[in-house]
C-alpha cells in the first residue's frame, strides 16, 4: 500500500517542544486562514468532508459545529477528549505526543469557530507522561498570542486546560468526564439535557475526539487536494487505526478509506505472527464487534464494515490468532466490562455480572439451555435500557459472536 500522510504528515518534521519549529512548517496558519473565511465557512467545509468523529460514536463533526455555534452563550466551552480508553485504541496517543501544536491550533479554530471562550483537553491518567508535551504547547501558545485576548486581533478571547482523568473507562463518555472535570466521580448522567446545552458547570459544551480535532488544521490548509479527493461513499480522506494483538507489527497506521482490511493486517501490521490461522478479529475495542476472516477482502469504510457487520468506531483493530478461543476471548472482554461498569445503573451492573457467570459456566461445561438463552436476554435489555454508552454496547461482541459462532452456544440439557 502506497504510503499517505495527511494527518501524520507533521510526525518527526518539527521539535515538539518548541512553537517557533512548528511555525517553521507552517504552524498557526490554519488559524490564519480559519479567521479569513469566517466560522460559517469553516463549518462548511467540515460537512463536505463528511467527517465522522473519530471517538466512536461516528457522528458528524460540521453538525456538531454547526449545533454548537447555534447554541446561544457566551460563556461555551470546548472538549477534547483524550480520554482513549477503549481496548486496542492508541491513536491519539501519536497525535497528541508527535503533534502537540496541531491540536492546540485545533481547538483554538473551534474555539473560534463555535464561540467557545475555553477549551479543555481531559486526557486519561496512563498519559501522564504527555502531560509536560501539552502544558509547554499550551504555555508557548499563550506566549505568542494564540491563546489569551483578542487573538489574531479578532477579538476572540480563548484559553485551554488541561485535565487528567484517574483510571477510568467510563469517563471516555461525555457526561461521565464532566463531571470527572468538575471535580464530581465519574459516573454518566441521563440526558436531557444535552451537553450541547449545558455541559461542563452548566455551560454549552462541545465535545470531540483528539483525532477529529487534529483532521481541521489540516484540512483547513489541504484545498480539497488530499482529503477530499479520496471519496468512498460517506468514508471520505483518511483514518488512523490502530492495529493490535497476534500481529508482527502492531501499532498506528494512516490509511485512506477503501483500502482492504486484509492490507492494514498484512501490508501494514506485518500479518499474523506465525502465519496462524485468525479466529477472530475485533474493530472498535471492547465495545466493538468481531468478524472471521471472512472480512479480510471487505474495504475499511463506515459503510463496508457496518454491512459485514462490525464498525469502525474508535479506529482500533484486534486480530486473535487460533491460540486463543473464542469463548476465551469472551470472558477476557466480559471481565473487563464488568470491572468498568460504574454500577450506576441496574442493567449494565447486574447484566455484565451475570453475563460473566454464564461465561463461565460455558466455560466449564456447565452451562444449560436456560443459562444461554438468559444470557442473550441478558444483553439484549442491556443495550435497550442502560443509561450511558457503556451498557448500550458491552454486549456487542458477545452478540456478534453468537451470530459468527452459534455452536459455542450449544449447549445439551435444559437445566
Ligand atoms: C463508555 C464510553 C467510553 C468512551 N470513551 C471515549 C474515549 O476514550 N475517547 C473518545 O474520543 N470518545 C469516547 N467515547 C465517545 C464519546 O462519548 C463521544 O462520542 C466522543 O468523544 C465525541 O467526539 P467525536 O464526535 O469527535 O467522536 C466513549 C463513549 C462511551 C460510551
Ligand atoms: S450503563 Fe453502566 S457504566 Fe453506564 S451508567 Fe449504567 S452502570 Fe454506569
Amino acid at each position: 500500500m502506497e504510503k499517505i500522510e495527511f494527518l501524520t504528515k507533521n510526525f518527526g518534521k518539527y521539535d515538539v517542544k518548541s512553537i517557533s519549529d512548528y511555525k517553521r512548517i507552517g504552524g498557526f496558519t490554519a488559524l490564519e486562514k480559519a479567521v479569513e473565511m469566517g466560522a460559517e465557512s469553516v463549518c462548511a467545509l467540515l460537512a463536505e468532508a463528511k467527517i465522522r468523529g473519530r471517538g466512536g460514536a461516528e457522528y458528524d463533526v460540521g453538525r456538531k459545529w454547526s449545533q454548537a455555534r447555534e447554541v446561544v452563550g457566551d460563556n461555551k466551552i470546548i472538549i477534547c477528549n483524550a480520554d482513549e480508553g477503549e481496548t486496542t485504541t492508541f491513536k491519539d496517543r501519536e497525535l497528541i505526543k508527535n503533534d502537540p501544536f496541531n491540536l492546540i491550533e485545533a481547538m483554538i479554530i473551534a474555539g473560534y469557530v463555535i464561540g467557545a471562550t475555553e477549551g479543555f483537553i481531559y486526557m486519561r491518567a496512563e498519559y501522564a507522561c504527555y502531560r509536560p508535551i501539552l502544558l509547554n504547547a499550551i504555555a508557548e501558545a499563550k506566549e505568542y498570542g494564540y491563546l489569551g485576548d483578542n487573538i489574531l486581533n479578532t477579538g476572540f478571547n480563548f484559553n485551554i486546560k488541561l485535565y487528567s482523568g484517574a483510571g477510568a473507562y467510563v469517563c471516555g463518555e461525555g457526561t461521565a468526564l464532566i463531571r470527572s472535570i468538575e471535580g464530581k466521580a465519574g459516573r454518566p448522567r441521563m440526558k436531557p439535557p444535552f451537553i450541547k446545552q449545558s455541559g461542563a458547570f452548566a455551560r454549552p459544551t462541545c465535545l470531540n475526539n483528539v483525532e477529529s480535532l487534529s483532521i481541521v488544521p489540516h484540512l483547513i490548509l489541504d484545498d480539497k487536494k488530499v482529503y477530499m479527493s479520496n471519496v468512498h461513499d460517506i468514508s471520505v480522506g483518511t483514518k488512523l487505526v490502530s492495529v493490535a494483538g497476534n500481529v508482527n507489527n502492531p501499532g498506528v497506521f494512516e490509511i485512506p478509506f477503501g483500502v482492504a482490511v486484509r492490507e492494514i493486517i498484512y501490508d501494514l501490521a506485518g500479518g499474523v505472527q506465525g502465519n496462524r490461522k485468525i479466529s477472530l478479529i475485533q474493530f472498535g475495542g471492547a465495545s466493538g464487534k468481531i468478524a472471521t476472516d471472512a472480512i479480510l477482502d471487505t474495504p475499511y469504510t463506515y459503510q463496508d464494515l457496518r454491512a459485514a457487520g462490525v464498525m469502525v468506531g474508535s479506529g482500533g483493530i484486534l486480530v486473535i490468532d487460533e491460540r486463543t478461543s473464542v469463548l476465551d476471548f469472551l470472558r477476557m472482554n466480559q471481565d473487563f466490562f464488568h470491572e468498568e461498569s460504574c454500577g450506576q445503573c441496574t442493567p449494565c451492573r447486574e447484566g455484565n455480572l451475570h453475563i460473566k457467570i454464564i461465561l463461565e459456566k460455558l466455560a466449564k461445561g456447565e452451562a444449560t439451555q436456560k443459562d444461554v438463552e438468559m444470557m442473550k436476554k441478558i444483553a439484549r435489555v442491556m443495550s435497550m435500557s442502560s443509561l450511558c454508552g457503556l451498557g448500550e454496547t458491552a454486549q456487542n461482541t458477545l452478540m456478534s459472536a453468537m451470530k459468527l459462532f452459534p455452536e459455542i452456544f450449544e449447549v445439551g440439557g435444559d437445566d
